[in-house]
């Protein structure tokens, strides 16, 4: 081999070789090229993408809107908090892992709704979701019980979607699922739906006498004593600070708002307003 042959060879195997050192060793690392695999280990959960169609409807049933500020707790790619920021909504993912929350900003930039769309590095468990109108979440069963005690705590009218998870004994006010057809190819197909009850348990005074409610989650029952009797309280259901309840033949409607109830009650077409004071929890 000739001094010329060995050197040509020589430069055209250094350039191949800071060539290949380049490509291969920035796609892993370099920061824009961060792929997320699906199953990967998350803090408390795996990373999996709710699917498109799935999120959409996730988003009809929690009733998005431009009023609303939405939370996503576990927000993975930012999926479910760009969809919801494409409605106008105010919307904020809590993500533990900082590569995913890159990773969703650079794709609420490029779907040009960072404006509404933000992120957070934290731990949902430690995060403050007060202020959210509507939560959504994709997590596993033990954990939606263990935040369940928080999200109870929200304002009342705050309304709850998770894809695929339920809530035990808080059972959904309303679920839907997603067909093959419609775009959902994974076992991940369903979602369900709470509002978040207002709190009516203990004594209430109304004029005829006292009433002692019972609450489980969204459904409640109960005693109405008066001087002469002791009625039971039926069908008592609550929808936020939405309340219903039948005593005998009176159905009564209206809202509450801390300790206080007021709205209508209606017997054999006559309709009379109402009002009561919680006087013991
Ligand atoms: C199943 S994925 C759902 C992602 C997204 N919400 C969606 O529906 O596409 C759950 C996400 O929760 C994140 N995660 C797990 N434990 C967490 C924790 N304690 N705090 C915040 N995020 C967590 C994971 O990193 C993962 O991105």
């Amino acid at each position: 081999m000739t001094a010329t042959r060995f050197l040509r060879k020589f430069v055209l195997v250094f350039t191949l070789s800071v060539m290949a050192l380049c490509c291969f060793s920035q796609t892993p690392q370099g920061r824009d090229e961060y792929e997320p695999i699906e199953g990967q280990p998350g803090k408390d959960v795996i990373w999996l993408p709710t699917e498109q169609a799935l999120a959409e409807k996730m988003l009809n049933l929690g009733k998005v809107t431009s009023q609303d500020y939405v939370i996503d707790l576990g927000s993975g790619d930012g999926r479910i908090v760009i969809a919801a920021a494409k409605r106008g909504a105010r919307a904020l993912g809590i993500e533990y892992n900082p590569d995913l929350v890159a990773l969703s900003k650079r794709n609420a930039a490029r779907e040009g709704v960072s404006e509404k769309a933000k992120f957070i590095e934290g731990d949902i468990f430690k995060s403050d979701f007060t202020q959210a109108t509507v939560i959504t979440m994709f997590l596993l069963p033990h954990l939606n019980l263990q935040l369940r005690p928080a999200i109870l705590d929200l304002k009342p009218g705050t309304r709850i979607v998770s894809n695929s998870f339920d809530m035990g004994e808080w059972t959904a006010d309303e679920s839907v699922a997603v067909s093959r057809d419609e775009g959902c190819e994974t076992v991940h197909c369903q979602a369900h739906f709470w509002i978040v009850p207002a709190k009516v348990e203990g004594t209430w005074k109304l004029p005829q006498g006292e009433l002692e409610l019972r609450q489980s989650f969204q459904m409640f029952s109960g005693d109405l004593r008066t001087a002469a009797d002791r009625l039971p309280v039926v069908d008592g259901r609550l929808s936020g600070d939405r309340i219903s309840f039948k005593i005998g033949y009176d159905h009564y409607t209206g809202r509450v708002v801390g300790n206080t109830m007021t709205g209508t009650s209606t017997s054999s077409g006559s309709k009379t307003e109402w009002h009561a004071n919680r006087v013991a929890n």
